[in-house]
């Protein structure tokens, strides 16, 4: 056991009736780090997060945050974290300022200390203006942004966020990327769970894929890009009636099955620019116009596809587009 640990997790399992949440789950967070929880629907994301969070005690197995044990010293684990659930866990008929100075009450701070820090997190998620209104007539995003705010007011130096960004306009989810970063600059250690894997890429340096309640693939996201293969060359067809046709274009050049998107068609393939020009002299002669091509690295949805078998945002809307790293597009 290490205290510069500030998540430690081995063997845990967690079974509801007949049904196996967590399966043997292993999952190691280090002080300062931000480690991102991927997985599909029923993964067993917010089981692990309820159990580190001392919510949910574990069937079997060992789970330390900050060195407590999460069954033997749950208060001790409790002083030190913060969590941000799935769902809201604000009361709707409080105000955004009660209901921080509420959530402070449970955490035993000083009432001018409390004070002084929601006008903080108030200013800072900009919720100063709907302060002293009811919960329930605030949007969506909002409730989101003072669910976070109510995690953070003990100043918690290990934070979970569950879906943190879930439901989230692009722009919101922008300033709440940006809120986490300013955290972690601080030191705050952040365990997420996300669907958006964008979000991984962008926010955290280590990612843990699960799936059916164990880990299935650990690694940066680089690391993770790089064990998928090399490069794919992505080209889009003018006639989507051509895209088949293009798909075996690419078959012949590339080391790998095309996927075809609508007009998109992609492929791994090996040999970096020189395959550019041999796919451009091989659709030109199956005379198949092309609006679009171009090589990139294999971005966080292909591992997870390639890991779980679907795509990571099945019922999800789209995800907002920022520079994602080491794509070449
Ligand atoms: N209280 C419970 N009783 C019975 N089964 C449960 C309970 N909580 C979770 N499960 C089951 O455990 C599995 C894991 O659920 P969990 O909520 O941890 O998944 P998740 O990865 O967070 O999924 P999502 O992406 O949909 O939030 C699912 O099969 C779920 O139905
Ligand atoms: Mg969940």
């Amino acid at each position: 056991m290490a205290d510069d640990q500030a998540v430690f997790a081995e063997g845990v399992v967690k079974r509801f009736g007949d049904v196996v949440a967590l399966d043997g789950m292993d999952l190691t967070v280090e002080r300062g780090q931000v480690v991102g929880l991927l997985g599909p629907n029923g993964a067993g994301k917010t089981t692990m997060v309820r159990i580190l969070s001392t919510l949910l005690t574990p069937t079997e197995g060992v789970a330390r945050v900050a060195g407590f044990d999460v069954v033997r010293q749950p208060d001790e684990v409790r002083r030190v974290i913060g969590l941000t659930g799935q769902y809201a866990a604000v009361d709707e008929y409080l105000t955004g300022r009660e209901n921080l100075r509420m959530f402070g009450g449970l955490y035993h701070l000083e009432s001018s200390y409390v004070k002084r820090r929601s006008q903080e997190l108030l200013d800072s998620f900009e919720l100063s203006e709907a302060a002293d209104r009811p919960v329930r007539t605030y949007s969506g995003g909002m409730r989101r942004r003072l669910d976070l705010a109510s995690s953070l007011i003990a100043k918690p130096s290990i934070l979970f966020l569950d879906e943190p960004t879930t439901g989230l306009d692009p722009r919101s989810r922008l300033g709440m990327w940006a809120v986490i970063e300013g955290l972690v600059a601080e030191g705050t250690t952040v365990l997420l769970t996300t669907q958006y894997l964008e979000e991984a890429d962008q926010l955290a340096q280590d990612i843990v894929v699960i799936d059916h309640g164990r880990v299935i693939a650990h690694g940066t996201a680089e690391a993770l890009k790089d064990q998928i293969g090399g490069d794919r060359i992505e080209i889009t067809v003018m006639n989507i009636a051509q895209a088949g046709a293009a798909a075996e274009v690419l078959r012949s050049l590339g080391n790998g099955a095309p996927l075809v998107e609508e007009a998109k068609v992609s492929a791994p393939v090996s040999g970096g620019s020189t395959v550019m020009i041999s796919a451009i002299r091989a659709l030109d002669s199956a005379g198949i116009e092309v609006t679009d091509l171009l090589l990139r690295r294999p971005t966080l949805d292909d591992v997870f596809m390639s890991l779980t078998g679907h795509a990571a945002e099945d019922e999800q809307q789209a995800q907002p587009k920022r520079g994602r790293k080491g794509k070449t597009s």
